[in-house]
C-alpha cells in the first residue's frame, strides 16, 4: 500500500502531516511513504530528508494523490477550500486522514463522502486514554498555549518575572488566564515558568486542582458548575444571561491584569465573549490581550483574526494557527499522533477498519458515499436548516 504525504496549501500553514523520523514505523506496517516534494520545507525538512529516511519523492501533487491508498493531510479537503479540488484526484477506495473541522465545515465533509473517499477526522479523536497519543488537538493546544505566552511576552510593555536589581524593583506581570483546557495548563505552565503571577478560570470546577498544582491561583466566581460539561468533559454552551454574569464578575480581575489569555471554546460552537470592550477600556495601557479564540469568533470582543489591535494602547492579538508558527515541534506532534492512528487501522499490511472500536468509529466521517457519523449528519442538518 502507498501512503501519500502532500504539501499544505493553506494559506501560512508550514506543519507536515507525516516527517522523516516516522516514515520507519509506516514501513513496518506495510506503507511505502510518496511524498510531494517540498512538502516538509514549511518545517525545515528537505526532500532529501525523506529520502534518507526511505521516503520516495515526487515532483507532482497529481502523481502522490492518483496513487496513494492513504493520504495524510495537516488540513484535510474538508478544511480547506485551496485544496477540495484533490477530491477529483484521489482514488476512489482511498483513505484519507487529517483535520476537517467536520462540525464547523459539515458541507464540505459532505462533498468528501461524494467523491467516494473514506475520511478520518482527527479533531473527533475520542478523549479515552487509549486515544490520547492520537489526539492532535491536544497536541496542537499544547504548541498553542506555549505560544500564546511567548507572544504575549514579545508585545507586552514590560518584562514577566520579579527583578531586584541595583536599578530599582521591577514586580512581575499579571497574567489571567480564561479557558482551562490543554491549551490554557500549558499557558500557566509557561508563564509561571517565566515569573509570572498567574490566575485562572474555567466554567468547569474539575480544573481547580490542575490550577493550583501548577503553581497559579483559580479565581472562584461562584459561577462554575458540574452542568458546565458534557459527559466527554467538554464544555457545553451556557446562556447569554450566564456570559452576563461572568463577564461582570471577571472584569475585576481582568482591570488588574496586564496579560490575558483566552481559550475558551464550545465544540462545534462560536467561541463565548468575555471581554468585552468596555472590559479593555479599563485595561492598563500597555497590556496585552492574546486572543486563542480568534478563529472561533474570538473571546474578545475587539479581536481580528490574524491582527493586532491597539486599543487605548492595549494590544488585543487575534492569534490564528499559532501550532504553525512552530513548524518542527506542531509537525513533530502531529505526525506522531498520525502514526500511532494508522498503527490502529493498518493491520496486516491491509487496513483494517474496524468500527467496533470507540477510535475508529469515532473519528470516521465518511465511507461509502456517504458520511457515516452521526454528529457531523446532525451539523449537516442543522447547517441546511432542517432542524
Ligand atoms: P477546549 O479547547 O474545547 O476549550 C478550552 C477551555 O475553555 C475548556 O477547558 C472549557 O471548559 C473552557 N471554557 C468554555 N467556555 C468557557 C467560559 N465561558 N469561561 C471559561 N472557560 C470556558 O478544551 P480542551 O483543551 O479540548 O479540553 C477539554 C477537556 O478535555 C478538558 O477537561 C481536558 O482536560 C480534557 N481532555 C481529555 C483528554 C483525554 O482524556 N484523553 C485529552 C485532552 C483533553
Amino acid at each position: 500500500m502507498k501512503l501519500g504525504v502532500v504539501k499544505e496549501t493553506f494559506p501560512n500553514e508550514r506543519r507536515v502531516a507525516v516527517i522523516p523520523q516516522n516514515v520507519a514505523n509506516l514501513k513496518k506496517l506495510g506503507l511505502d511513504v510518496v511524498v510531494q516534494s517540498g512538502a516538509g520545507l514549511g518545517a525545515f525538512i528537505s526532500d532529501g530528508d525523506y529520502k534518507k529516511a526511505g521516503a520516495e519523492v515526487v515532483s507532482s501533487r497529481e502523481e502522490v494523490l492518483r496513487n496513494a491508498d492513504i493520504i495524510c493531510y495537516v488540513r484535510g479537503p474538508g478544511a480547506d477550500k485551496n485544496n477540495l479540488s484533490d477530491l477529483n484526484v484521489i482514488k476512489k477506495d482511498a483513505t484519507i486522514v487529517g483535520m476537517m473541522e467536520p462540525l464547523a465545515n459539515p458541507d464540505i465533509i459532505q462533498k468528501v463522502a461524494e467523491s467516494g473517499v473514506t475520511a478520518f477526522a482527527m479533531e473527533l479523536m475520542p478523549r479515552i486514554t487509549r486515544a490520547q497519543g492520537m489526539d492532535v488537538l491536544s497536541s496542537m493546544a499544547t504548541i498553542a498555549g506555549y505560544r500564546a505566552v511567548i507572544v504575549a511576552a514579545d508585545i507586552y510593555s514590560k518584562i514577566f518575572p520579579m527583578l531586584m536589581t541595583a536599578a530599582g524593583t521591577l514586580l512581575p506581570a499579571k497574567v489571567f488566564i480564561i479557558g482551562i483546557g490543554v491549551a490554557g495548563l500549558q499557558a500557566i505552565a509557561v508563564a509561571r515558568k517565566i515569573g509570572a503571577i498567574v490566575e485562572a478560570y474555567d466554567v468547569r470546577p474539575e480544573v481547580k486542582e490542575q490550577v493550583q498544582s501548577l503553581g497559579a491561583k483559580f479565581i472562584e466566581l461562584g459561577l462554575e458548575t458540574k452542568e458546565a460539561s458534557d459527559r466527554s468533559g467538554y464544555a457545553k454552551a451556557m446562556s447569554e444571561e450566564f456570559y452576563k454574569k461572568q463577564r461582570e464578575m471577571m472584569l475585576k480581575v481582568i482591570e488588574a491584569s496586564d496579560v490575558v489569555i483566552t481559550t475558551a471554546s464550545v465544540p462545534g460552537k462560536k467561541a463565548p465573549v468575555l471581554v468585552t470592550e468596555e472590559m479593555v477600556k479599563r485595561m492598563k495601557s500597555g497590556s496585552v490581550v492574546i486572543d486563542l479564540a480568534a478563529e472561533k469568533g474570538g473571546n474578545c470582543e475587539l479581536t481580528r483574526p490574524g491582527e493586532i489591535v491597539d486599543y487605548n494602547g492595549v494590544k488585543i492579538v487575534g492569534l490564528v494557527n499559532a501550532p504553525s508558527d512552530i513548524p518542527v515541534h506542531a509537525s513533530q506532534m502531529y505526525s506522531n499522533n498520525i502514526k500511532n492512528f494508522l498503527q490502529l487501522i493498518v493491520k496486516d499490511r491491509q487496513l483494517n477498519i474496524d468500527t467496533s472500536d470507540e477510535i475508529v468509529r469515532g473519528t470516521l466521517v465518511t465511507q461509502n458515499g456517504e458520511i457515516i457519523s452521526d454528529i457531523v449528519k446532525q451539523a449537516l442538518a442543522k447547517s441546511q436548516g432542517r432542524f
